[in-house]
């Protein structure tokens, strides 16, 4: 029997939970006891039951009680894997998100045992299982409790449904389940799992496109992570429906979740990263801007788009076909009257430094014998999904009745990739995965009917049939699979870019993302920073939100501030509905195109930075745009996470923080709170010394007064960011050196990666790698620059150094411990000297003295 969520917390109260829970253990607890059952259950409560048996393993422990059977392992030592079932047998042990090779990782534990609990532990973590109740709790080898069941037995269960409940400390607080939309801290709210085509989301929508079922815990400086591997549709509760209580349920599919520690916030990160794959590094071009638009109907528009863009001088590297260059809106087609020169177009594009990305939805038009090969070879394959009567299954999206292939087959994503073979030969640099919750027209559910029958043919899988309900989830990440792994089958040494809106753990394994079809609001531009953290702290480092809103106009300054903003973002897309106004950059005159070009172009004067960053993350799993508390776990003295209290901002990779303000319309001043630590002014380069109050908080708080041209962002002491002169283009070689803004503090360091931008050439050593490090010293700077490791070579001769915070007219300068006459010179105003040195592959150490 069904109890409702709210009611169990009032049976706890009262004790009736534990008192099912003391079933013998030929009862099933699944069978969850009504009123009267429960009163005449009570007598057994009180004594606790020793488990059945429970059984120590190399790597973990397996205890049956009761008729359930608890496995906890240890795939490391910090990475705990937990599987629960109700029927004693644990269920095939397969998974879309974590691979086997990670799954069946081990390490070896030491079993323990009180009067009260089995369990055991490792180098790192305890684990303690209640001999009575089951119920699973994690410490760190201090005793620090990590995570634990509630109070009662550690899941419910109704019919195929379970919810597993956790005690939620006072201070604990919650980020991860991907694009949620909503605050950054997700502790009081509650999500459902369940991919959908969310048209016109606002905050209170859920669910929305995609299904990411992990989270991690953040409280008193330790982090923990949390992954719930069910395909199903998933809900997880932070404390909503019972105040002290966190919990996350299915409506089928099994109780198998990993609990994983840091404390370090990155560490939870970069594990998660290890449990469910790493982004492929990607295109150099996807980094850059991106113009798009639903759609540019005609070759000529969008030639004149990217006329406009040179023009313009708008730095720019990416255009998007949206449905309507395809005949009659089917995928993999051209409609050649209004592209009459498809590949001529992409050629001219090409020599423009274009790179074309072009849509290809999953929904393939059923039409029989019109000569569509999509349709026709699919067809030939029984490449699509079917009705439980074996019937085709039919929806209606874009072309009109169409069909869907079986993305749950090797052999069927192998076809889908080859679909993409004439696209890759025509020129089309990237692809676009939209759709694919999937999304159905003209039905009440929006997506297909639950009962329609996937058949699972996969390595790691048992080949078999099952309900949409458990391959919802996973279908549109499937979908992305499929077009990613085509690609590189197609073309092994290129990196291909797919771009795609429905995912499931993992899924950036295969694409980059972005939010979907939000609104030109104020409001959205708000919550725009919240999702793409959470969606980066929950594996997608590579994402991005329409800039200036797809559905409606944005005003003048709701355009600029958009597009100030995606500067600082992971990508950096303008994108727009059909019907809604133009949104290109140069649309409300040249005032605020000057504006919107001027952070484009800081975007490309960072990209060595940005792309150093993104390598990081294609090697660690963190994200480009990341909280404060990722970097500064222990900056309150509270050890809240800092961004509850700190507004909209973030940092853009490790050293920038960006402080929009937290109601980006308010005219009025707002306080930003900069964690601990010296503080510089990107724009300016003026310093922000902490406050000096002894015992406080160390956080800096300036007034900012709002300015429409200024976006405050803020250069974290110790940094050295690379920085490149202007281009148009990424494809556009650089002129001149590599500068390095240093800027002087604690922990001085940083580094560039470059490579060519397109290829796998760096897995072979066709890579560029410096790490630069300064110290101050009592009379001014020492930097080194390292010697550069793999064999691809830098587009500069010569580094141009800013050092900021240069408090003397002149400097004496020594290089690999010689005099040195440099060409120099010193900004008084500012406080910044600047000074040039040819490039030297073994690197260069150089020390800069104060002179009068
Ligand atoms: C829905 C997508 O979210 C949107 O970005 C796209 O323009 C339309 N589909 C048309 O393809």
């Amino acid at each position: 029997m069904k109890i409702p969520i709210s009611a169990r917390g009032m049976l706890e109260r009262t004790g009736l939970v534990l008192v099912v829970l003391g079933l013998s253990s030929q009862a099933n607890p699944a069978a969850f006891a009504s009123g009267p059952e429960m009163a005449k259950n009570k007598q057994a409560a009180g004594k606790p039951k020793e488990p059945d048996t429970s059984k120590v393993l190399p790597n973990g422990i397996e205890v049956r009680h009761a008729g359930m059977l608890l496995e906890v392992l240890a795939l490391r030592d910090d990475v705990l894997r937990v599987r629960l079932s109700s029927s004693g047998e644990l269920p095939e042990d397969a998974s879309w998100a974590v691979p086997a090779e990670v799954r069946h990782q081990r390490v070896e534990v030491t079993p323990d045992a009180t009067a009260d609990t089995v369990g055991f532990h490792t180098a790192t973590l305890s684990v303690r299982i209640d001999r009575a109740t089951l119920r699973l709790s994690t410490t760190d080898l201090e005793g620090n409790v990590l995570q634990e069941d509630a109070d009662g037995w550690p899941a419910e269960f109704h019919s195929d449904a379970f919810r597993v409940y956790k005690k939620m400390p006072p201070d604990e607080h919650f980020f991860g389940l991907g694009d949620k939309v909503g605050p950054l801290d997700r502790r009081g709210q509650s999500f459902r799992l369940w991919n959908t085509d969310a048209f016109c989301f606002q905050e209170s929508t859920d669910p929305i496109y995609k299904s990411i079922p992990f989270f991690m815990t953040m409280r008193a400086g330790r982090s923990m992570g949390f992954l719930l591997d069910n395909t199903w549709s998933t809900s997880f509760d932070f404390g909503k429906n019972e105040r002290n209580t966190y919990s996350f349920g299915a409506e089928g599919g099994p109780i198998d979740y990993y609990v994983f520690y840091g404390p370090d916030p990155k560490q939870v990160v970069e594990t998660y990263a290890w449990l469910t794959g790493l982004p492929p590094l990607p295109p150099l071009w996807s980094l850059g801007f991106q113009q798009s638009r639903f759609s540019y109907e005609t070759e000529t528009r969008v030639r004149e788009i990217a006329s406009r863009l040179r023009a313009d001088r708008i730095p720019s590297d990416v255009l998007y076909l949206d449905i309507d260059f395809q005949k009659e809106h089917r995928p993999f087609t051209v409609d050649t009257e209004r592209f009459p020169h498809f590949e001529q177009m992409l050629r001219d594009l090409k020599h423009e430094d274009f790179h074309v990305v072009a849509i290809t939805d999953l929904h393939i038009a059923r039409v029989p014998g019109a000569g569509y090969t999509p349709y026709d070879t699919g067809i030939a394959a029984d490449s699509f999904v079917k009705n439980p009567d074996g019937s085709l299954y039919v929806g209606t999206v874009w072309p009109g009745p169409s069909v869907f292939p079986e993305f749950t087959q090797k052999k069927t994503r192998d076809w889908w990739g080859s679909l993409y073979k004439q696209f890759l030969a025509e020129g089309l640099a990237g692809f676009w995965n939209d759709m694919n919750e999937p999304s159905v027209f003209l039905t009440d559910n929006l997506t297909m009917p639950d009962n329609v029958q996937h058949r699972i043919e996969e390595p790691g899988f048992l080949s078999r049939t099952t309900k949409h309900l458990e391959i919802h989830n996973v279908y549109g990440m499937e979908n992305s699979r499929a077009t990613y792994e085509g690609l590189r089958k197609l073309d092994p040494d290129l990196r291909p870019f797919v771009l795609t809106r429905a995912t499931y753990a993992g899924g950036q394994r295969y694409a980059a993302t972005w939010t979907g079809d939000n609104t030109s609001s104020w409001d959205h531009l708000r919550l725009t920073t919240p999702m793409l953290l959470n969606l980066g702290l929950s594996g997608f480092g590579m994402s991005g939100a329409d800039v200036g809103g797809f559905i409606g106009t944005p005003g003048p300054a709701l355009l600029t501030r958009w597009t100030e903003l995606a500067t600082f973002q992971p990508i950096d897309r303008n994108h727009t509905n059909k019907g809604s106004g133009d949104k290109e950059v140069w649309v409300h005159g040249p005032e605020q195109e000057a504006i919107r070009r001027r952070y484009i172009e800081e975007r490309y004067r960072l990209m060595p930075y940005l792309y150093t960053v993104v390598e990081e993350l294609s090697r660690t799993g963190l994200p480009v745009i990341r909280p404060l508390f990722l970097e500064f776990p222990h900056a309150t003295k509270d050890l809240q996470p800092m961004d509850i209290r700190a507004g909209n901002e973030f940092l853009f990779g490790p050293d920038l923080l960006v402080a929009p303000p937290p109601f980006p319309e308010q005219p009025e001043a707002y306080a930003l709170k900069l964690p601990p630590g010296v503080w510089y002014d990107y724009w300016t380069g003026e310093k922000i010394q902490p406050p000096a109050t002894p015992g406080g908080s160390g956080v800096t708080e300036p007034l900012i007064q709002p300015k429409l041209d200024v976006l405050p962002v803020y250069v974290r002491e110790g940094s050295i960011i690379p920085v490149q002169p202007l281009v148009q283009s990424t494809d556009e070689k650089p002129q001149g050196p590599l500068t390095l803004r240093v800027y002087p503090g604690k922990d001085c360091h940083g580094s560039v990666y470059l490579d060519d931008g397109k290829t796998l050439a760096y897995t072979r050593g066709e890579f560029l790698r410096i790490d630069f490090r300064c110290a101050v010293t009592a009379s001014g700077v020492e930097l080194h620059v390292g010697e550069r490791r793999g064999s691809y070579l830098p587009w500069w001769k010569a580094i141009h150094l800013e050092l900021y915070d240069w408090q003397s007219p002149a400097a004496h300068v020594t290089l690999n411990h010689k005099p040195a006459e440099l060409p120099d010179s010193v900004d008084p105003a500012r406080h910044v000297l600047t000074l040039d040195l040819d490039d030297d592959p073994r690197g260069s150490d150089l020390e800069i003295v104060r002179a009068n």
